[in-house]
């Protein structure tokens, strides 16, 4: 453990095994700040429990670059259920989880991500004080993700063309849910022309009925001849091949873990594409939900969602001037800020 090549120093990696309900769980904390740490659940498939160990470890330190980079006081951590959530998860296997949970008495708070739900959130609540997310506290966090991913997409206009001003910019997104619906909204009122691409045919049709986006295929979006990509549906999306094949100039989008590897991120850059950090770009459901659980007021939440525009130029202007790619900047930015405020 103490030689992966992921591993950063994690205060507390638990594996967590309940054998009546088949749960298998990877629980990393990689720090707890002044008010502990916190971090989504993921439940999905994996190959081997070391990809999947790999993960836990990889998205826990993203997500303290992201709490620290909002400015919110919590550390990052993560947690993966390993399995199939379409017919692995039960509320038998998910309060196991919650009982774990809080018996770390605050420690780590838990929140949804990839393969759980409000609904899931609400079950683990049964026996857990410490989960965001629930239904009773706003559920779904889309609507303020969209509005950080916005704020970033407009520092991102300004840094690469000169201006925050989205009119007539052709921004292609990929993915019409919750997050790319509600983007593609706030692009449409800002007179950006917007390229829209979802499996979910009918989900693009509606965003596009909305905002008078025009679909296009999704094997098409990604390579489509537009200013700006906003990738709002999986992770690893930018690796070797794809990277090869981009017309865009910049990427801004809410998906986690966009780059397949850290060194996407330098071929991004040595491609001259501008690639804002998701991390930093989507935190607006998180600052939500610390808002929703009363860690700061509405008032400061919206702040620090508006605050995303001027870190994403802060480093954007850093990646250029330390020629490095902007992943290397932020994780650079968040561990001064950590230092400042450990
Ligand atoms: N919701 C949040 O608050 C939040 C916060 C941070 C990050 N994110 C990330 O942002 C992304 C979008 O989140 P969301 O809440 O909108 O999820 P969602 O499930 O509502 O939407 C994702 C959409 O992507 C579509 N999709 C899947 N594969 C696709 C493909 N190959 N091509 C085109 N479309 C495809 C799906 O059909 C779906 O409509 C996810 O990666 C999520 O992890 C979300």
């Amino acid at each position: 453990m103490f030689d992966h090549p992921e591993f950063d120093n994690h205060e507390r990696v638990t594996f967590v095994r309940d054998q009546a309900s088949g749960l298998r769980a990877i629980n990393a904390i990689h720090r707890t700040r002044s008010i502990g740490a916190g971090g989504g659940v993921r439940f999905r498939t994996y190959n081997s429990e070391q990809e999947a160990l790999t993960d836990v470890l990889r998205l826990s330190r993203a997500m303290t670059y992201k709490l620290a980079l909002s400015g919110l006081p919590h550390g990052g951590a993560k947690t993966v259920i390993i399995g199939d959530p379409r017919t692995e998860k039960t509320p038998e296997l998910l309060k196991a989880f919650g009982r774990y949970v809080d018996s770390l008495e605050g420690v780590y708070t838990c929140a949804p991500d990839v393969g759980t739900t409000t609904e899931d959130m609400d079950t683990i609540g049964e026996v857990c004080r410490f989960v965001l997310g629930k239904s009773d506290q706003g559920g779904n966090t889309c609507v303020p993700t969209a509005l950080g991913v916005f704020n970033g997409l407009r520092a991102v206009a300004s840094h690469v063309f000169g201006s925050d001003d989205l009119t007539g910019l052709r921004v292609a997104i990929q993915g019409a849910g919750g997050v790319g619906a509600h983007l593609a909204g706030h692009l449409a009122d800002a007179g950006a022309e917007i390229l829209i691409a979802d499996i979910d045919t009918a989900a693009a049709e509606d965003t596009a009925a909305r905002t008078g986006a025009t679909v296009v295929g999704c094997d098409e979006i990604l390579f489509a001849d537009a200013d700006i990509l906003s990738p709002n549906a999986l992770g690893a999306v930018f690796d070797k091949e794809s990277i090869a094949r981009l017309k865009v100039k910049a990427i801004c989008g809410g998906a986690n873990n966009q780059l397949a590897g850290p060194e996407d991120g330098d071929r991004l850059r040595d491609r001259g594409i501008t690639w804002a950090p998701d991390y930093l770009v989507n935190a607006g459901g998180a600052i939500a939900a610390a808002a929703m659980a009363g860690v700061f007021s509405d008032d400061e939440a919206h702040a620090k969602i508006d605050n995303i525009f001027a870190t994403t130029r802060e480093i954007l202007a850093r990646s250029a001037n330390h020629k490095v790619s902007p992943d290397v900047a932020a994780a650079a930015f968040a561990q001064e800020l950590l230092a400042k405020a450990p």
